[in-house]
């Protein structure tokens, strides 16, 4: 039995493929338009989704849709009206899509699929909390879903048994933690809906000092971790701004410029909002705990993404073991979504657990191959086990390499199939990294995969973490470059039965220099979505410091390449994260 789920039209929109209960695969839609969080119908995800299944829309048993458009729409009618006439241009411009697009997803689905059979929707935390729940290894669990907002709810608990997921209380918008966040990410000059990992980068660069101001003026906690959000400093409710002109005034600061100098005061807001943030989440974990007394939690929706967060979880409240998947925001909604129709709705028995992200398009050889011919680009060609020696030297010798193999991951992390390597005991390939080829803020924090039998000789780690979701103190100082400001590390522990190449490549590494670690950062300049194909791997490969690029088992180096017939400026190619 097959069934698509489809997130779109916020941000992320992606696809996903259930057979039998089984994720066959799933993508974002950015990857194929190359538009960075794109929030359109994702006919691209859908269509790649369908021919890796070697399916056509016919062969789709349902179609599920992530939220309910009429709900959703009725919230933003309710806002806009509450707050008339200051709401009128964000109105004007919010509803003609609405009336032409959004609110018709059934028929919208039928026609761009030529799709005659059901589509269900389903409401948009249900879909966050089948995303984690039913794909977990938990046969019990309790839920936490936290976002920016779905049709009303911003936030979620509940308890899920076997096939079956209840959701028990609820936030309500405006008062929603991901909107706060995505505010205070707005007034320190980042990109709304793209940038909250940057502020949590930042924060442990400063000092909680406006922590007290922000509880005392902005949110109002309640016992049981919700809250209440003071409406008066912020916008988003009827506006096209985040936050409010009393919002600056808080803080005795405009907010900051896109690309200004990054002060102090930006620092210690994003520390302060970091330690708001971690205290609501984990005042919702502790309530939760207290009313279901499950050791047991799956969390979903973007703030799990908050690997601060996620680990102040495991370590201060009662809850033993915890599982987020790799696509936890909007995009893993996709999966929840077919998720539920297959397991609760239709009453199937459980028979699956999401291990790995591995779930995008894949190149064989014959088309990289194929690709490099037709370009006349240099190359050399190498057998597997010479291949992962070559690449560990490289990496020993301080290069840079774009490593680009298998399977496309699923959600925001590059977990060792899209991603640019290094060697992470050089401090100084932190800033190469982020200058000569990310072309990023300096102050951005890379992260390390490592082998996970040899995790406990650099890290405090109690436990896997495989995609990149949880932080762990670093007990090596052999490692500088995955080291962040406070001494922790958001790591991916890589086991061979979920990633051969890659944990040969960093056994390989390990065996040459003694250290099991390699530098992992996302396959992609600034602005632009992680690479899809080789095409995409190449130009990023030539319009950055990148040094090699290992493509399957082609090697490229930088200095055999001819350079690019362009004028290449990233600012024009990709919008500003
Ligand atoms: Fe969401």
């Amino acid at each position: 039995m097959y069934i698509l789920g489809i997130s779109a039209f916020y941000h992320d929109s992606a696809a996903a493929l259930l057979k039998d209960g089984v994720i066959v695969a799933a993508a974002q839609e950015e990857r194929f338009t190359r538009i960075k969080h794109d929030p359109d119908f994702p006919i691209n995800a859908i269509n790649y989704c369908l021919s890796a299944a070697n399916i056509t829309p016919a062969e789709l048993d349902y179609i599920g849709f992530y939220e309910k458009p009429f709900v959703k729409f009725e919230r933003i009618l309710d806002s806009h009206l509450a707050a008339f006439p200051k709401s009128y241009i964000s109105f004007l411009m919010a509803t003609p899509l609405w009336l032409k697009e959004k609110l018709w997803i059934p028929s919208l689905i039928s026609k761009k699929l030529n799709y005659e059979g059901e589509v269900l929707m389903i409401e948009h935390h249900l879909s966050h909390a089948g995303s984690s729940f039913l794909v977990s290894p938990f046969k019990e669990s309790a839920i936490l879903t936290i976002d920016g907002v779905g049709e009303w709810s911003t936030a979620a608990y509940g308890v899920g048994k076997e096939n079956k997921i209840e959701l028990l209380q609820e936030m309500r918008f405006p008062h929603s933690l991901g909107l706060l966040y995505s505010a205070f990410t707005y007034y320190l000059g980042f990109k709304v809906n793209s940038a909250e990992y940057k502020v949590m980068g930042l924060a442990p660069y400063g000092e909680p000092v406006f922590y007290d101001l922000i509880m005392k003026e902005l949110v109002d906690l309640k016992d049981d971790g919700s809250f209440k959000l003071n409406m008066q400093y912020f916008s988003y409710d009827y506006g096209l701004k985040m936050t409010s002109s009393r919002f600056d005034k808080l803080f005795s600061s405009p907010r900051r410029a896109p690309e200004s100098e990054i002060k102090k005061i930006h620092q210690d807001v994003a520390s302060s909002l970091q330690k708001v943030t971690e205290e609501i989440v984990l005042g919702m974990a502790n309530h939760l705990y207290k009313e279901t007394g499950l050791k047991n939690l799956c969390l979903a929706g973007g703030v799990a993404l908050n690997c601060l967060a996620n680990s102040r979880i495991l370590k201060e409240t009662q809850f033993k073991k915890l599982f987020i998947q790799p696509g936890s925001s909007d995009a893993g909604g996709a999966v929840g979504v077919a998720a539920y129709i297959y397991y609760t709705l239709l009453n199937n028995q459980r028979n699956y657990v999401w291990k790995n992200a591995y779930l995008g398009p894949e190149y064989s050889a014959d088309q990289i191959r194929d690709f490099l011919h037709q370009g006349k680009i240099p190359h050399r060609e190498y057998d597997r086990q010479e291949l992962l020696k070559v690449t560990a030297r490289l990496l020993a010798e301080q290069n840079i390499i774009g490593w680009f193999q298998g399977r496309m991951e699923f959600g925001p992390r590059s977990l060792g199939n899209r991603s640019i390597l290094a060697d992470p005991r050089k401090a100084e390939n932190k800033d190469k990294v982020n200058q000569k080829v990310k072309y990023r803020e300096s102050f951005r924090p890379f992260a390390p995969s490592v082998i996970w039998e040899k995790s406990k000789d650099y890290f405090e780690i109690d436990r896997e973490s495989p995609f990149m979701l949880l932080t762990f103190k670093v007990k090596s100082k052999e490692i500088p470059a995955v080291t962040h400001v406070d001494g922790t590390s958001r790591l991916q522990t890589v086991k061979r039965e979920e990633n051969e190449l890659f944990y040969d490549l960093l056994s390989e590494f390990y065996s040459l220099t003694g250290c099991p670690a390699l530098l992992n950062t996302s396959f992609n300049l600034r602005g632009e979505p992680i690479v899809c194909n080789p095409e995409e791997a190449y130009l990023s490969f030539m319009r950055s410091g990148m040094d090699y690029l290992i493509l399957g088992n082609f090697v490229l180096d930088k200095k055999e390449m001819t350079p690019l017939r362009e004028e290449f400026s990233y600012e024009k190619l990709f919008a500003q994260d």
